[in-house]
């Protein structure tokens, strides 16, 4: 194996806590007197990842596993993919005001757009690591083959999976998308701002169902989507 030469390193400091004095004892065995414990930050290179998705919408599992993002990689850019063969609910401008406000507590956190092949989008950004959520054994076969596809596609861009907390297991956008349409609670399934703009489509289409004629953008929307799709 490849031997890397050794970074400067330091020990870990708990922030708000003076130094800690260091003495030889305090130090790897391995490692030559008074070198001290962890890589110093300052002199790694910062790890930008990439959060892609449909986010249609975006759920309270989606922000779960964006906060933890957060905690282990300096920048986070979440990107929507713009798949114009998708029919998505929300159109790829709301989604990202409401990714944004939702994300807006986070400083390393960016909201961001992208067309094509993730790894293409990846390597524009610079970024090495792309970010996936794993809900269930049943998301594992699909990720694993979409992380390896893309490895073989870039070898240099590594995928981190990470879970999302227990209580989202069950949360897909989907099945937002499907509740919300047929009436049911979506409460606690997303962000205050996403059941808002949830509740107002499904008022502007059931508008339409019960024959009221809305004037406007948002009427053309709903009457497109019910012609188009069946629930
Ligand atoms: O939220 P989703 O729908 O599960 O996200 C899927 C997404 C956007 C990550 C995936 O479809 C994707 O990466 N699409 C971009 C096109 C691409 O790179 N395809 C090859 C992936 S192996």
């Amino acid at each position: 194996m490849e031997k890397r030469a050794p970074s400067p390193v330091r020990r870990a400091e708990t922030p708000g806590s003076p130094s800690p004095q260091k003495s030889p004892s305090d130090c790897h065995p391995c490692l030559p007197p008074h070198t001290i414990l962890l890589i110093d930050r300052g002199s790694v290179k910062r790890i930008k990842a990439i959060y892609p998705g449909s986010f249609d919408p975006p759920t309270n599992g989606h922000l779960d596993l964006i906060e933890r993002g957060t905690k282990i990689f300096d920048e986070l850019v979440v990107a929507i993919l713009r798949n114009p063969e998708k029919d998505p609910l929300f159109s790829v401008a709301d989604r990202r005001k409401m990714l944004e406000a939702m994300t807006s507590s986070f400083d390393n956190v960016s909201v961001d757009t992208f067309d094509g092949l993730t790894v293409d989008y990846a390597l524009r950004v610079e970024a090495r690591v792309v970010l996936r959520g794993i809900r269930a054994i049943s998301d594992y076969e699909y990720e694993l083959q979409m992380a390896l596809m893309n490895r073989k596609l870039q070898p240099g861009l590594e995928t981190v999976f990470m879970m999302p907390a227990e209580k989202y297991s069950y949360l897909s956008s989907r099945l937002v998308r499907e509740v919300a349409q047929l009436g049911g609670s979506i409460d606690c399934l997303v962000p205050e701002l996403v059941a808002q703009k949830l509740r107002e489509k499904m008022d502007v289409a059931h508008k339409f169902e019960n024959g009221a004629q809305p004037a406007g953008k948002a009427h053309s929307e709903a009457k497109g989507r019910f012609r188009k799709k069946k629930l």
